[in-house]
């Protein structure tokens, strides 16, 4: 979603805008633009991807401005809803990420005050505002601006003849990053890796002014701390390192980020999280939230628990959790959100917490907000995802998920020292199916002809066939549903036929006979069928049309051997449709609107 970068120092601002604004695309946007102090402010904005941005936009000499990378809420994408705004004088510019909910009742005030509006966003009135109450203080306007806003914001405000950026935050993230003699502003530590890794996280109202040499944060006017944190994700980690896309990079990246994660909790097991301090009573149910994908390493989370645990376990989206009435479960609750910035997720925790529960958080990003929110946070270490749709982050999520259950598991000794060592093995397994990318690029250039695709799964690997077909819809095109195997017969039969194939995960466990059965089902309604099975299963040879091969591991493990199958067969045929992989059509990474 929008993306926010902010630059004052002695350096010309404009490259390092754009720099940050080409860091920041991996977000979603659908237009982009700057504004730069050069005696007035001069602003260059457009509905075109940010280095279009940079070879058409005039050269504009300044060492403090602000860009924006804008994903349309209110108003379609044009030049004119792109952002920096200004206020009538154009001497202020503002960008915002966020959505301000009062807007056409501020806007009609303003209107009536003889403010013109020229755009359609709900952004505009901030610079009005600023305007309206400006007397000299420009932190003092936008605090008065701001007492009349309802919504949430990430702001960043500059104006001619005022050597300073003002920030705001609420409800939208925002970082300030600490460079010698100048500083950054952005909305996530990406967009400012290549000049520092040392960042402040701002706290939801918190307010500041930010000189060259100087940072003064305020909350309810009085002047606070916050902490300086050194980032651990290297600028080479969020660069494409060769590969064409950053969707396949982070795919071969998987092996690393397991035994990255893993290595962090079987190095200490300290680092384990005690869950809310019941390591010695237990846990007798667990809620998990997400969405997304991130809902999907949920709902493989829930079969891993309720086979080594033995507890009951609910899984909900957010977005659902949220709107209808329940009774809270008042104990634990894991919160799956790679970027830390949903905001569907971060609601439902806030609600869990307000209703007394524990919530842990499982997040890709240090300091982000559901770090803040939640009891207890569990980091995946995944580095940098910068691809929109998610793949080794997916992956982290479940390795943290594995070793959670293990660590308080009461499966009998003898088993879990087997799953631990099959655990450990897990890198070369991925490797495995990696070094199979070849066979897979066949399959994904017959199946990029087709416009409907069924994936189908049982069990552990029923989130494996949804996470599948999510992948290939969002960076293909292609209209893909995942659907528990024994679903298909009410309902989907009836589309089945020879323009729908249909891709069967097979795990070699109590599902095996049924899924069997569902696919002799398939073939006799016309349906090409790709089988992604384990190594050596000749029954499947025998019936299904093709079969991908993934390595033999545990059915606790198949869904991570059988994801990197999927995400393969998903990239290659993106590639072979022509596709933007890395940023789909309509779609972001963080998702910071309802
Ligand atoms: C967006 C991203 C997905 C991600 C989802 C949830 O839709 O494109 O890749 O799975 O948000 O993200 P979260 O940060 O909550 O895990």
């Amino acid at each position: 979603m929008c993306g926010i970068i902010g630059y004052i120092g002695d350096r010309q601002a404009q490259s390092r805008l754009l720099k940050g604004l080409a860091r920041l695309e991996y977000r979603g946007y659908d237009s982009c633009g700057i504004a730069v102090v050069t005696g007035g402010v001069e602003v260059y904005k457009d509905t075109v991807r940010v280095e279009a941005l940079g070879k058409a936009s005039p050269r504009f000499k300044g060492t403090m401005g602000i860009g924006h990378t804008r994903w349309a809420t209110h108003g379609a994408p044009s030049q004119v809803n792109a952002h920096p705004h200004l206020d009538c004088t154009g001497n202020i510019a503002v960008v915002h990420n966020g959505v301000i909910n009062n807007y056409q009742e501020l806007r009609n005030q303003l209107t009536s005050e003889g403010h013109n509006f020229t755009s359609e966003t709900d952004t505009e009135v901030i610079p009005h505002l600023i305007e309206k109450y400006y007397d000299g203080n420009l932190m003092g306007a936008l605090q008065a601006a701001l007492s009349d806003i309802e919504g949430s914001y990430a702001i960043i405000v500059l104006m001619t003849d005022e050597p300073k950026l003002v920030v705001a935050k609420k409800d939208s993230p925002l970082i300030i990053g600490l460079g010698d003699r100048e500083n950054y502003i952005a909305s996530d530590v990406p967009a400012i890796l290549d000049y520092t890794d040392r960042v402040i996280y701002l706290e939801d109202g918190d307010i500041g002014v930010v000189t060259r040499n100087d940072i003064r944060i305020e909350r309810d006017g009085i002047e606070v701390d916050r902490e300086e944190h050194k980032v651990l994700w290297t600028v080479e980690e969020a660069q494409k390192a060769g590969y064409e896309h950053f969707f396949l990079k982070e795919i071969h990246e998987q092996p690393k980020v397991i035994r990255n994660t893993l290595g962090d909790y079987t190095r200490d097991a300290e680092l384990v999280v005690d869950l809310a301090g019941i390591r010695d009573t237990g846990i007798e149910s667990m809620l998990m939230i997400a969405c997304g994908t991130s809902f999907h390493a949920a709902l493989v989370g829930k079969y891993i628990m309720e086979e080594l645990l033995k507890i009951p376990v609910r899984v909900e989206i957010a977005s659902e959790f949220n709107y209808y009435s329940h009774t809270l479960v008042k104990n634990i609750a894991l919160a799956i959100i790679q970027s830390g910035e949903t905001a569907d997720t971060l609601k439902a925790m806030k609600r869990l917490r307000e209703a007394g529960c524990q919530v842990i958080a499982i997040t890709n990003v240090v300091g982000s907000t559901a770090s803040r929110i939640a009891s207890q946070t569990i980091y995946t270490r995944a580095g940098p995802e910068i691809s929109v749709a998610a793949t080794k982050t997916f992956m982290a999520q479940l390795m943290v998920l594995y070793w959670l259950v293990m660590s308080y598991s009461k499966a009998d000794a003898r088993r879990l020292t087997s799953l631990l060592m099959e655990l450990r093995q897990l890198p070369s397994k991925v490797q495995q199916v990696l070094d199979n990318e070849t066979e897979i690029i066949e399959y994904a250039k017959y199946l990029s002809k087709y416009e409907d695709v069924f994936f189908i799964g049982r069990g552990i690997n029923y989130p494996i066939a949804l996470e599948g077909a999510l992948k290939l819809k969002e960076i293909s095109y292609i209209h893909a549903e995942g659907y528990a195997a024994g679903e298909l017969k009410h309902g989907p039969f009836a589309l089945l036929g020879s323009n729908t194939p249909v891709i069967a995960i097979v795990a070699r466990d109590n599902t095996y006979e049924a899924m069997l059965t569902n696919i002799k089902e398939i073939k006799a309604r016309g349906s090409p069928l790709i089988a992604l099975a384990e190594e050596g299963n000749e029954a499947i040879e025998e019936l299904a049309d093709s079969i991908i091969t993934v390595p033999r591991v545990d059915t606790i493990f198949s869904p991570v051997v059988n994801i990197v199958a999927l995400q393969l067969l998903a990239y290659y045929t993106a590639k072979e449709r022509g596709c933007p992989i890395d940023f789909p059509r309509n779609l972001a990474k963080s998702v910071t609107v309802e």
